[in-house]
């Protein structure tokens, strides 16, 4: 039986991955370290919580007792690092956790395995560390051309600059100890349990309440828009069968400009809920500090080596989460209660 150490899987990617894997798989156990933030969400996890399969455990990333007490207790052979402060606006305000969290949590994880799996002069058999990273270290891209896994990091947001920082650790990981790992880099995710500060779930939620749809800019900045179990799937393969020391892009070459998605949600939300919601919702405010104009995966490498490809289209996608959102308005109360109403005030307020 393979032990999955999953950080992060109480967040919106993360609790999708433990789905998606205990669904797939019978002869796996998965160790989910979260530490609850903001962002992690146990009620994510309801359908599994009786799972002997699964066992979740509160901790930080940061703290070196908890997580090499987790590698000693299990013989943990895969980490899956998804754990991170995953939101661009909230690093513009506060950088620091992010540096916290998304280099000195992975640095401690990178040590904590290199501790854990050190056999003779190298490491155990089997092993892989597994580092979810981003487009966003590749910075923004014109009109034309796409992200390779050779495109040089260049990284502009607080957040992409300590997901960039992570990547090389990790590297440096491989290139100094010979730790066995990879890194994923995917666009952005879309899909149930996504928290309400990104762009889908947020426009969603405002229209069907009639509040007022905050477009960033001129609305023109293209996203590359990827089904969350799309993203899960390539985990999994990368994981399995990614050569030691590669990163992976992932992406379905989906790009929308964010007003596109954005009329998307207002018409399916007009069909399904009331015709009254309507374009009037639409607001054009303050743009993003630094915002990156453009971002494109090429996605061939994934596919050539290991035979990945996304399942779902944008179409089914986008119907299937209004959907669940639709379905799932309890969640969605409970998280934009109490804290997030201060989040919104705060980054909306005077935009
Ligand atoms: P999320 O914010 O929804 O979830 C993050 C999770 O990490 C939460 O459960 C939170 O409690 C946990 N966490 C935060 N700090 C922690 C700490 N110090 N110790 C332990 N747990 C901690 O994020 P997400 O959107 O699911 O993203 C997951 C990962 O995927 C991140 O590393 C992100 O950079 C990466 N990623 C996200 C996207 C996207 O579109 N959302 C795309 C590509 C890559
Ligand atoms: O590309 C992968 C990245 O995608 C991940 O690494 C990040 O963790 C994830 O948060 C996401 O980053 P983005 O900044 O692209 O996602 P966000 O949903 O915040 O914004 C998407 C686009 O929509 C972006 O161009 C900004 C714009 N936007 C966002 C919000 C929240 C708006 O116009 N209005 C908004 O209110």
């Amino acid at each position: 039986m393979k032990t999955y150490l999953v950080t992060g899987g109480a967040g919106f990617i993360g609790s999708n991955f433990v789905l998606y894997m205990l669904k797939k798989y019978d002869d796996i156990r998965i160790v989910n370290l979260d530490k609850l933030t903001y962002a992690g969400n146990l009620e994510n996890l309801k359908s599994v919580e009786k799972d002997p399969r699964h066992i979740f455990v509160q901790a930080d990333i940061c703290d070196r007792q908890a997580v090499s007490a987790l590698f000693e207790q299990y013989d943990v052979d895969v980490v899956i690092n998804f754990a991170a402060e995953s939101h661009v606006d909230r690093s513009i305000k506060n950088p620091e956790i992010f540096v916290e969290t998304n280099v000195g949590g992975t640095v401690n994880m990178l040590q904590c395995a290199k501790n854990a799996w050190a056999e003779g002069e190298g490491f155990k058999a089997g092993k892989k560390y597994l580092q979810v990273s981003t487009d966003e270290v590749y910075g923004s891209l014109g009109e034309t051309g796409y992200f390779t896994e050779s495109t040089p990091l260049c990284p502009h947001s607080p957040y992409s600059a300590s997901k960039a920082s992570a990547d090389m650790f990790v590297m440096a990981f491989h290139d100094t100890y010979g730790l066995p790992v990879n890194i994923t880099r995917c666009s952005n995710n879309y899909g149930p349990y996504q928290f309400p500060e990104k762009l889908i779930p947020l426009m969603i939620n405002n229209a069907k309440t009639r509040k007022p749809l905050p477009v960033y800019g001129d609305g023109m900045n293209v996203r590359d828009w990827l089904y969350v179990e799309d993203h899960c799937k390539a985990i999994d393969m990368v994981a399995q069968a990614g050569r030691d020391g590669e990163v992976y892009n992932v992406g379905g070459h989906n790009e929308r400009p964010n007003i596109f998605i954005v009329k998307k949600i207002i018409s399916a939300l007009a069909d399904r809920v009331d015709p009254a919601i309507d374009e009037t919702l639409i607001k054009y405010v303050e743009d993003r500090k630094g915002h990156d104009r453009r971002y494109g995966i090429d996605p061939q490498k994934i596919r050539d080596e290991l035979g990945w490809t996304p399942e779902t289209t944008f179409e089914v996608g986008i119907e299937k989460t209004i959907d669940w959102y639709l379905a799932n308005v309890e969640w969605m109360e409970r998280v934009t209660s109490g804290a997030y109403m201060d989040y919104y005030r705060e980054m909306y307020q005077n935009r």
